[in-house]
């Protein structure tokens, strides 16, 4: 059976906690020391590593090898297969009320069958207040070879009496660049080919959650094919920048038409709106940071903010029913309907059709332009307008 990266390649000592250094040195010192505090608290966002470390910590209090944990013996064989009688795990997300938790501290009070009783309450912050309550005066004084272990994803719902008894570790998100390089290394393991480039894509993909990107990366394995950038944006659903760009392009230009066959070809596809969306929103406020961009020539930088505002305001609107109407409707709002007023020196200098003409040539001397003025639809019933925005479009649709 295959088993899942997540999983199988979980960490099982220290040295292979990836982006926790702090933690990891000074969990290593408690033990080499053997400080072992009664409580313990791990905070982070999910997928960094807590649940893993905390089980490592139990191995290491109960492991006599020589260097801890041997992953060799009963004891660390035992933990990591989740059947020490001396670790007991909880998830609070399930188990949240006070029965759990009694049943846990009537756990404790047996001495352990090894060396350490090890109580990990997983995503605590579940816990019921009266669960909370009981295992206060269970940590008030601290049992002889027992620890706690709470991790937690929301710190701020600790019970504040139980984090004045914690040491507290807070677990660090992993850098994309240290996710990229634990990708390839599966990939080695694995043996199948994943460049460090593609592998940094995955880890952006999955916004630098180890446990999502490795998940993906999984799953692009699981497909069969070689691993490449197109292919974590098409299973991803991801809305790159240079269709973000053309979006942006299309609405700058008075072509609604364009962008709503763009944007329902991409939901047909099984891009969210939301992503859409986003990408708009991620690309127009990497263009205001950049001095010179070709999207400037359609929309200047106090254009783009707008955008940024009314797509933030409305973008919650794209997550729940009819989200691809109201991505349509949202998108309609921006589009530009007649010619700005910054293009108006252009046409105003034209006397008849013939220097409309002469001006595209001018503008766009490899192109098709009679074809292109007889296909042209009009804005509010004309020409000129339409005509500018379309030589516009087509000098700086493929710049980027
Ligand atoms: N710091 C890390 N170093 C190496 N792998 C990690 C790290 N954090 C998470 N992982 C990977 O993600 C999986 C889930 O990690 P876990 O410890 O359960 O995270 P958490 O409890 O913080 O949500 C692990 O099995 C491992 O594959
Ligand atoms: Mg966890
Ligand atoms: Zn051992």
């Amino acid at each position: 059976m295959h088993e899942p990266f997540h999983l199988k390649y979980r960490p099982r000592n220290l040295s292979e906690v990836i982006g926790q250094e702090t933690t990891v040195t000074t969990l290593q010192n408690a033990v080499n020391q053997k400080r072992i505090a009664p409580v313990y608290l791990f905070t982070g966002a999910k997928g960094t590593g807590k649940t893993s470390t905390a089980r490592i910590l139990a191995k290491m209090i109960n492991c006599s090898a020589e260097k801890v944990p041997c992953n060799k013996c009963n004891s660390c064989i035992s933990i990591n297969n989740g059947n020490n009688l001396d670790v007991i795990e909880i998830d609070a997300a399930s188990n949240s009320g006070v029965d759990a938790m009694r049943e846990v501290i009537e756990r404790t009070q047996f001495a352990p069958i090894g060396l350490w009783k090890v109580i990990i309450i997983d995503e605590c912050h579940s816990l019921s207040h009266q669960a909370w309550q009981s295992l206060l005066k269970t940590t008030e004084s601290p049992l002889k070879n027992v620890t706690f272990i709470f991790c937690t994803t929301e710190e701020s719902k600790v019970l504040s009496t139980i984090k004045s008894r914690a040491q507290t570790f807070e677990f660090k998100l992993i850098s994309e660049d240290k996710i990229a390089s634990a990708l390839v290394s599966i990939a080695n393991e694995e043996q199948f080919d994943l460049d460090i480039n593609t592998a940094k894509a995955i880890a952006t993909a999955k916004s630098g959650h180890m446990r999502d990107s490795q998940t993906l990366l999984d799953q692009l394995y699981t497909l069969g094919k070689p691993i490449t950038k197109d292919v974590i944006e098409e299973v991803c659903g991801i809305v790159n920048e240079s269709t973000a760009y053309k979006i942006l392009v299309y609405l700058g230009t008075a072509n609604y038409q364009i962008v709503k066959i763009i944007v329902s070809s991409f939901i047909a596809r099984g891009k969210s709106p939301h992503k859409i969306l986003t990408a708009i929103v991620e690309t127009c406020i990497k263009y205001i940071t950049q001095a010179e961009h070709p999207i400037k020539q359609v929309w200047n930088n106090k254009e783009l903010q707008q955008i940024v505002t009314t797509l933030t305001n409305k973008e919650h609107l794209t997550k729940g029913e009819f989200s691809d109407i109201w991505v349509q409707a949202i998108l309609m709002e921006i589009a530009r309907v007649e010619l700005n007023e910054r293009f108006l020196p252009i046409c105003s200098l034209w006397k008849s059709e013939n220097d409309a003409l002469a001006w595209g040539k001018e503008q766009l001397p490899n192109h098709d332009i009679d074809a292109a003025w007889q296909n042209l639809e009009r804005i509010n019933g004309k020409k000129a307008p339409a005509w500018i925005y379309y030589i516009i479009r087509e000098q700086i649709i493929n710049l980027v």
